[in-house]
């Protein structure tokens, strides 16, 4: 299993994760992303509400072997809150994802946890299945990086 360690988020770690969210064949996988991922201005005021804390937004860079790969994080209010993470796509399929959220779920006490993905986007869904969730429901939803509507699966993780 790779090694990942959390820790918070930098200034330079900034440009890594505009660039990853921006990327297109990612944003495709991701779908359910902001309107235009290549806003730089959008995503900056986006990351500083993030780094202040407002809304009980938590937000961990992870770090492999010395380089920074990736974020996890949740936001939204205790008994609803939902994960979220993005690995860099150079370095997708090496279980980074699955070990930075088990990172992230064993410093974070809060339970349930809840998360989101397109129904498509096995690899997340795959993630989040590693890590204990399980799934709880199904949505549909306007996908901006897609421009289409999308079929979501809904899991949490309650214990
Ligand atoms: C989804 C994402 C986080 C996965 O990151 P990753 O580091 O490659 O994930 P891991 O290597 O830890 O695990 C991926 C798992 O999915 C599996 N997988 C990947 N693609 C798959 C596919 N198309 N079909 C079936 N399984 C797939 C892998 O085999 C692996 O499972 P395994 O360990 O049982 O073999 C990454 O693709 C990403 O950042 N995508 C863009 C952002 C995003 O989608 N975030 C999640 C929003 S819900």
């Amino acid at each position: 299993m790779a090694g990942v360690s959390l820790r918070a988020v930098e200034d330079a770690d900034l440009p890594l994760f505009f660039a990853w969210m921006s990327d297109p064949d990612a944003t495709r996988v991701a779908a359910f992303t902001p309107k235009d991922p290549t806003d730089r201005a959008a995503f900056d005021a986006h990351w500083a509400r993030i780094r202040s804390g407002s809304g009980g937004v938590v937000m961990r860079t992870a770090v492999a072997d010395g380089v920074v790969v990736g974020h996890v994080g949740a936001y939204g209010e205790v008994g609803d809150r939902q994960v979220t993470y993005w690995i860099d796509r150079a370095h997708w399929g090496r279980g980074l994802a699955t070990a930075a959220l088990r990172a992230f779920l064993a410093e974070t006490p809060t339970r349930p946890l809840h998360a989101r993905a397109a129904a498509d986007n096995l690899g997340s869904r795959r993630v989040l299945e590693k890590c204990g969730f399980v799934v709880t429901g199904t949505d549909r939803g306007f996908a901006q990086a897609r421009g289409e509507e999308t079929d979501e699966v809904l899991v949490t993780l309650r214990a």
